[in-house]
């Protein structure tokens, strides 16, 4: 059924892969769709084939693949590559199985609360709570809905008919997931409060206190507020020390959203930006970005035992779940999964491989190359930073030396440009009305030299375009 020797193939195209990566071939092919599409032998047949005949799909979904793992790929919240995570996903792939039960996932189910412990631990939370999940949307969503059955636990049953209008406080910058778990979890989007941010992108908590009033003046019931640790583009650390004690004082539950800078909590020397942590109700933590794991790999961690058993369960699962123990082991009783697929195991194996101090390192590592990333900025007369950093995120812009021209054009000009000709992937956003680079460092294989190179780069072709714009 298997045989080793069957994939000697395509860990040969895979080794080529990730060699051009290494190796700084172009980041990217991009392609129109329609064009792509003549590519790619894309239709499903009628009459299948030999798994051996798989090789030129294979090939060619590798040769238009984006390479993520490429030192230049700065385009997104993760990036690079694991081994031990890589071997993780196989492994994951090989014993397939679902995270519901104990009976047909022990081990797995063992490790998925082993880690719970340890990054609730890390959190501050003294008999922490959790679950995998599939991403920090899903945590941020599954968060929410905690928090509306601790508001209301009638409403389990009842909906959402008789109860009072709920308010729930994130601040202006936080991810959209919150506005979609407001619908979703039929507050209405517009019972998702947006407190303002100072300069730098973190919430102003008298403005949290301000609307809080406001709401209760209304008749409304504020059951919900949500710091970010790390803002989806300038990387911001809302004061959580400060939101947590309000969110006591008017019995809110306060929920951290770490999906992208929880992952500081691994570095003695950063894990001060998430201070006051340990005084939520709820953390989503994604090691699928800052701590380099395969997409997907996200975990919601609780403070309250029970509290998730209570929100999520549901009558009518006997014939999946048969024991009766106290505290059961099966951790589909408090999912609002049922199949789940086994995403710790990657975590779990990379963790064996790198230790707490190998984490530690790698985070550090981030932080100089952030560091060394901003004073490069800060040095070039044609580049500037719009807020200082924060963490690892940079927001730049390019600055035209002829002041007719539009540094917001520009920027958006180069970096197609650096995408087009396959030299680095770098995204961007929009802050008030500048277009900036968003660069984020939490790519293991990019170097200094990387760096270094990634900024002469965009220099070189700022200045070419501003030549030829004229
Ligand atoms: C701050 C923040 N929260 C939540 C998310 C959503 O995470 P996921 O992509 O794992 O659903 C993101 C994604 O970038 C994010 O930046």
């Amino acid at each position: 059924m298997f045989r080793a020797s069957d994939y000697s193939n395509l860990l040969r195209q895979l080794e080529q892969f990730f060699t051009d990566s290494a190796n700084q071939k172009p980041i990217a092919k991009r392609l129109e769709p329609e064009i792509l599409r003549e590519q790619l032998s894309l239709d499903l047949p009628t009459e299948g084939k030999p798994v051996e005949q798989l090789q030129t799909d294979i090939a060619n979904y590798l040769t238009y693949a984006v390479k993520t793992a490429h030192p230049q790929y700065f385009n997104q919240l993760w990036g690079g590559f694991s081994s031990p995570c890589f071997m993780g996903d196989i492994l994951t792939s090989a014993t397939n199985t679902s995270m519901y039960t104990y009976e047909v996932a022990p081990v797995a189910t063992l490790i998925e609360k082993t880690l719970i412990a340890k990054m609730g631990k890390l959190v501050g939370f003294s008999e922490p709570e959790g679950q995998f999940t599939t991403g920090g949307s899903n945590g941020n969503f599954m968060a929410m809905a905690i928090a509306r059955h601790r508001a209301i636990p009638t409403l389990k049953q009842e909906g959402m008919v008789n109860s009072p209008k709920l308010i729930a406080f994130v601040s202006a910058d936080a991810h959209y997931s919150f506005a979609k778990a407001a619908h979703l979890l039929g507050l209405g989007a517009n019972q998702l409060w947006k407190v303002p941010v100072d300069e730098q992108g973190r919430m102003v908590v008298a403005e949290l206190e301000k609307q809080i009033a406001q709401a209760y003046a209304q008749g409304a019931k504020p059951f919900f507020v949500a710091g970010t640790a790390g803002t989806t583009v300038q990387g911001a650390y809302d004061p959580f020390a400060e939101i947590a004690t309000v969110a006591q004082r008017e019995g809110l539950w306060f929920h951290v959203d770490g999906a992208w800078g929880a992952s500081v909590l691994l570095s003695p020397t950063h894990r001060y930006l998430m201070q006051g942590v340990e005084q939520a109700d709820s953390v989503v933590w994604d090691a699928h970005k800052m701590m380099g794991m395969t997409l997907m790999c996200s975990v919601l961690l609780l403070k309250h035992r029970g509290m998730m058993l209570s929100a999520f369960s549901a009558d009518g699962t006997d014939y999946l779940f048969h024991a009766g123990e106290e505290e059961p082991i099966d951790l589909g009783l408090s999912s609002i999964h049922c199949g789940r697929r086994v995403d710790a195991v990657k975590l779990w194996l990379t963790w064996k491989q790198l230790g707490d101090h190998g984490w530690e390192t790698l985070i550090d590592q981030y932080f100089t190359l952030a560091a060394q990333a901003e004073a490069i900025i800060n040095a070039h007369e044609s580049l500037a930073m719009v807020n200082p950093r924060q963490s690892l995120n940079l927001c730049f812009q390019y600055i035209p030396r002829n002041s007719q021209q539009d540094p917001n054009t520009l920027t958006l000009k180069i970096r197609q440009v650096l995408w087009e000709e396959g030299v680095a992937m770098v995204n961007y956003a929009q802050l008030d009305n500048r277009v900036v680079f968003r660069l984020v460092i939490c790519n293991n294989q990019t170097s200094q030299s990387d760096i270094k190179e990634f900024f002469e780069s965009l220099v070189a072709i700022g200045q070419r375009l501003e030549q030829e714009i004229g």
